[in-house]
């Protein structure tokens, strides 16, 4: 198959999802990326993955390029626009990859439509549902962005997403991510955010997971605490967990060499 051009736009109901879809391969990889952030997130995989294998990264519904309308957003619905995209691909099977939010996304569509997937990677995230301290946390938020305060919440947010040994080494991931959550659209971050307070958790569905699952997270993540990766490890029969020292949140970004060598190791 033809490594396929980028920024390819395809309908999907009342969204317009905007993706890349490299390389060749049986089994493709999907990547979904975290809150509120875009496919360039996934970059150094792209780069590295396309190569090896059929390779896809896209927008979710009102990120990046991807565009959405009035509607309400939830991760049931973004869980739907990532089995409408599979299907807009001729995508029977895929193996799938989801970073925080990403993964929220791939364990509700997992635990809906799991013949659709042939393995599971989860890094930096959880099964969990928010707290009602969470959720308070997120409806402050929502209040603090709609009176105006959206830049103080940016970058506020993305100084907890690397470790400090980021911070001093990995200046220009940070930059990039700065500028991707400066110019997430205001209306669908709140809406996201609402979203992402209002969320099912899976976690009833880990001791059922028949698939293969590969569990990451940045030893210094801030942001999911690891002992949610644990959790998830040892609630799910078939996974491997390795945690990556030196690295916050976003470790994908933060430890790309080690991460995609984790990634390469399990899919193939
Ligand atoms: C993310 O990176 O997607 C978010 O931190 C998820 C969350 O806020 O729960």
């Amino acid at each position: 198959m033809e490594p396929k051009g980028n920024d390819i736009l395809i309908k999907n109901s009342d969204s317009i999802i905007a993706y890349d879809d490299k390389g060749s391969g049986s089994m493709p990889i999907i990547f979904i990326h975290g809150f509120p952030f875009d496919r360039q997130s996934w970059r150094p995989q792209l780069e590295y993955f396309k190569d090896k294998t059929r390779t896809i990264t896209y927008d979710i519904r009102g990120y990046g390029a991807s565009v959405s309308g009035d509607e309400n957003l939830s991760i049931r619905l973004f869980a739907d626009d990532l089995i409408a995209l599979m299907d807009l691909l001729q995508i029977e099977k895929a193996i799938v990859c989801g970073l925080s939010m990403g993964g929220y996304i791939a364990l509700n569509a997992v635990s809906r439509y799991e013949e659709r997937f042939e393995k599971l990677i989860l890094c930096g995230t959880q099964c969990h549902s928010d707290t009602d301290e969470g959720k308070e946390k997120r409806y402050k938020t929502i209040k603090l962005i709609r009176n105006g305060g959206f830049s103080d919440w940016a970058a506020g947010m993305v100084k907890n997403l690397f470790s400090p040994m980021s911070h001093e080494r990995n200046l220009d991931s940070i930059g990039e991510i700065q500028n991707s959550v400066n110019s997430a659209s205001q209306k669908v971050v709140v809406k996201t955010l609402e979203a992402l307070a209002e969320r099912d958790e899976t976690c009833f569905y880990l001791p059922m997971i028949k698939i293969p699952v590969l569990i990451i997270a940045g030893k210094e993540d801030t942001v999911i605490p690891v002992s949610r990766s644990e959790y998830m490890h040892e609630m799910i029969k078939h996974s491997e967990f390795h945690f990556i020292e030196e690295a916050g949140h976003l470790v994908n970004l933060e430890k790309p060499e080690e991460f995609n060598r984790l990634v390469e190791k399990f899919i193939n």
